[in-house]
Formats: C-alpha cells, structure tokens, sequence
C-alpha cells in the first residue's frame, strides 16, 4: 500500500513522505465526522415530510399538508418546522468557538472525541422524543457535535495528509459528508413506509454514523503539528515518522516546531486572527464559506422531498428522486478527491461557475427539473462543497488554524442557517424565481475567485505565508513587514491598533 515518493512542490521545500497505510487509515476513520453532519442535513427534509412526524410535533403544519386549498409553495411554510431543521445549525455555530479552544489546547483527536458523544446523547434524545421540546433538545446536541467535529476533522486531515495528496484526503470529509446526505436520503425512502415509528428509525440510524467517529476517534493517533504546538516533541517526532513511513524527517519536524514556536507566543489566537497579516486567509475564508451556501445547494439538500413534491411528484417518487441527487453528490465528490491535487483547486472552482448556471428552474416537466438539479448538484460537489471546506484548513499558519477553522465554521452553519429558515418561506413567495436569486450569486463568485484566491496546491501547510501569500498580487501588501499608518509591530507580527488611526 505504501507508496514511495516526495513531496513535490514547486521551487520549495520538498518533505520525504510515503503514502503510509496508517495515514489512509486515520484519514479515512476521522473523516467519518463527515458523515454525522451528512446524515443530518439529509435526515430532516424526509422526516418533516413524513406524515406521523407532523401530526405528532407540527399538527398545523399536517393539517395544511391535507388541504386542498393551500398553494404547493407554501404548504410548508412554518417557523416551527424551520426551526427544527435550523436549531442544529444554530447550536452548530456556537459551539464551534469552544471547540477552536480544544483542538487548540486538547488536540484534533480529543475534539473529535468530544464530537462523537455530543452525537450519541443527542440522537438519543431524538429517537426518544415524546414533545417538541426532547426534538430540538436532541437537535441542538447534534449541533454541537457538528460544531465540533467540523472544526477537528478538516484540521486534522490537512494536517496528517503528505503535501502532494492533502487536498484530495481532506476532501475525504467532504466525501462523507455526501455519503452521510444519501445514506439518510435512502433511509428515508423505507422508513417513509413504515407506519407510526418511521421517523423515529430515521433519526436512530444517526447512531450509526456517531459510534463510527467516537470509536474513530479513539483510534487514531493526533497529528504532530497538534502534539508539537502543545509541547510534546518527542511524541510529535515519533507520530511523524510513523505517519510520514520514513525516518528522514528532520526538515518537516523543524518547520513544525517553528510553527509551533510562533503559535505559542500567540496569547489570544482571536485577536490574532484580526491582525493585518491574516486578514487574507480570514477573508476568504469567510467568503468561500457565504458563497459556498449562496450557490443555493442546501436548498437542494434538505428540501430535496418537499421540492419534487411540490414539483408535482409523488410522496414515493420525491424521496426517490432526492436518492439519485445524493448519489450524484457522491459520484462527484470522488471526481474532486482524484483531480484537485493534479489540476488545483481554482480550476475547479472556476469551471462551476459555468455549470452552477443550470439551476434556472423554470420548466413546466419534472424530469428535465430533476436532471437540472442533478447538474447543479455535480458542479457544486466537485467544487464549493469540497473546496469550502479543504482551503480554510490548508492556508491560516498553525497559530490561528484552529481560531481560523472555528471563523469558517460558525459561517458555514450561519448561511446554512439563513437558508434553512428563509428558503420555504422564499419558495412561498418568489417561487422558482428563488433559483435565479442563486444563480447571481455564481457571477459574483467567480470573480472573487479569478482575482483574490489563490492556488495551495501541492504547497506544504506550514509554508503556506512565504509562498501563497507573500507572492499573491493583492494580499503580498498584507504580508509586508514594516509599520505603516495604525499598525504596529508585535513581536513578529503587526497588530491593528484602532488608537493609533485617532
Ligand atoms: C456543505 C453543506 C452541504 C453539503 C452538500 C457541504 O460542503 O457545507 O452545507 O449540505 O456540502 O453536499
């Protein structure tokens, strides 16, 4: 399994680095945190179309299903039903900035851990809800554990992974997370059938996906850049060795232990994060992570049953086509795994923008919609889905990794949040109109994308200032060293000093 190899990497350092087995294997187990936050954004659009789900926690909303009266659009128009699908999201993205103080302070495995059992107690509490208050009691425990597990995984598989293949084993989260949105698509279809207790299966089969990342959690080795910024060297340099299936790793363990060196003189990673020169990482992102969900996808996602359903589809025939967008958001996702460290990653970003376009829906025929939305499903998922969640990782220096990761998160899951909660209410209003409102989104994105992101690939992660950033036409004048107007230096950085601007 073990591949020989170097890190090449254009005009730099070059790591000696195999393709270990053990690297795949934790890689693989740590990206199983995808699959929890899959299945729950999956498992809700189903749930909240099923019948004994709405009579018990949303009669009003069950009542209105059965009228003849109502428009399509609007049938599910209700707070309540969106803050059920919400409220994850909402916990979600608080808890995230505790999470940025353990995997700084505990490390990426122990955060991930702590993830795992957030899951477990609370899709406890969802399979047993008896009102609506266990139901968003269970939802905002999951939430958390997204809000920890997103923040760990993605740091974790950028940071274990060799140079030349990190991109495509940190898309592995990603990966999981569409294989998380399919496994609860399908479960959906056959617990749609069963009479009373179906949504209950639906939201216990969560447990699955729980018991997968807290064992894998318990299994997996931390990576040396968590061990070395929290002072354990020697055991930083053994996981390395072991990780890297070499012994020459001398220059790869001194660059982390410089990270580790200026990481540590970081008192308050927050209020580094605003400092000037990580104002180019912080920006983008955050505006992958806004654009990501402008693209409209989870729309898609945990709409997908009441979408073809009010396209004029069957109960049956809508879960069944929301199965087939899943399984195209796999199939894609593995086409980004094996191209995005040969062709980088702004080629896969730009050519969405071309794709992303077909998700005008307009037409009147149902099967061309569906074939529509598979379109737009496999742009994104080659693309934003994978890359919102692979740059961010891969491009803040060690000392603001974990504070930068907790800004992308708490994003992600505030416009995944805005969504949630606006989009029925959208479709009520502007019905299919709401695409072309996303479709603009995809010019702007593009743009952003030409001029301001740069390419990572095959650069190592900790050199990722002196040669992505210093050299970038726009953010090199973020990176200067010398004092210029309400900015002063601080040790090797130069902080904003709103003072000295009066
Ligand atoms: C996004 C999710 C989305 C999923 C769809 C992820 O990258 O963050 O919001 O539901 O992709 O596959």
């Amino acid at each position: 399994m073990a591949g020989g190899g170097m890190v090449a990497s254009s005009g730099g350092t070059e790591f000696e680095a195999k393709i270990t087995p053990i690297v795949i294997i934790s890689c693989i187990m740590a990206a199983t945190g995808g699959l929890m936050f899959g299945y729950d954004v999956g498992v809700s659009g189903g749930v909240t179309s099923m019948d004994d789900f709405l009579k018990k926690f949303f009669p009003v909303v069950y009542r209105k299903t059965q009228a003849d009266d109502d428009s399509n659009y609007c049938k599910y128009d209700n707070q309540g039903l969106q803050l059920f699908t919400s409220s994850l999201y909402l916990a979600g993205l608080t808890a995230t900035f505790f999470a940025s103080y353990t995997t700084r302070r505990l490390g990426r495995r122990f955060t991930m851990l702590i993830a795992g059992i957030f899951f477990i107690i609370g899709v406890v509490l969802n399979t047993a809800a008896q009102d609506l208050a266990m139901l968003i009691a269970g939802r905002i425990l999951l939430g958390c554990g997204v809000g920890f597990a997103n923040q760990a995984v993605p740091l974790f598989l950028s940071e274990i992974a060799p140079t030349r293949i990190r991109g495509g084993l940190n898309i592995l989260f990603q990966l999981n997370v569409t294989i998380g949105i399919l496994f609860a698509n399908i479960v959906n279809y056959f617990t749609a059938k069963i009479d009373g207790w179906g949504w209950r299966l639906s939201l216990g089969l969560a447990g699955i996906p729980a018991l997968l990342l807290t064992v894998g959690a318990l299994l997996v080795v931390d990576t040396p850049n968590s061990l070395i910024e929290r002072g354990k060297l020697a055991e930083g340099k053994e996981v390395l060795r072991k990780i890297r299936g070499t012994d020459k790793i001398e220059p790869e363990f001194l660059e982390l232990v410089e990270a580790s060196r200026i990481a540590k003189e970081v008192k308050h990673p927050f209020r580094n994060l605003l400092m000037r020169r990580n104002r180019p990482q912080l920006v983008i992102a955050i505006a992958l992570q806004i654009f990501q969900q402008c693209t409209g996808i989870n729309a898609i996602m945990f709409y997908a049953p009441v979408l073809f359903s009010t396209l004029g589809f069957k109960d049956n025939a809508s879960l069944y086509s929301a199965v087939i967008t899943g399984a195209v958001n796999v199939l894609s996702t593995v086409v980004s795994i094996y191209v995005v460290d040969k062709l980088g990653r702004r080629i896969l970003l730009l050519e969405a923008g071309v794709t992303d376009h077909s998700d005008n829906l307009g037409t009147a025929y149902a099967v061309i919609v569906v074939v529509m939305i598979c379109t737009f499903v496999s742009a994104f998922a080659w693309s934003w889905g994978p890359l919102g969640w692979l740059i961010p990782s891969e491009t803040f220096p060690l000392e603001t990794r974990s504070a930068g990761q907790s800004v992308t998160v708490c994003v992600n899951l505030l416009f995944t949040f805005v969504i949630a909660q606006a989009f029925l209410s959208m479709l009520c209003h502007f019905k299919y109109g709401i695409f072309l409102f996303f479709s603009g989104w995809v010019l702007i994105m593009s743009i952003f994308v030409v001029f301001l992101v740069p390419e990572t690939k095959n650069v190592p992660i900790e050199e990722m200032t002196d040669r992505v950033w210093k050299q970038h036409w726009f953010w090199k004048r973020f990176m200067e060293d010398e004092t210029d107007d309400g900015f002063k230096k601080n040790g090797h950085a130069k902080v904003f000093d709103p003072v000295a601007q009066l």
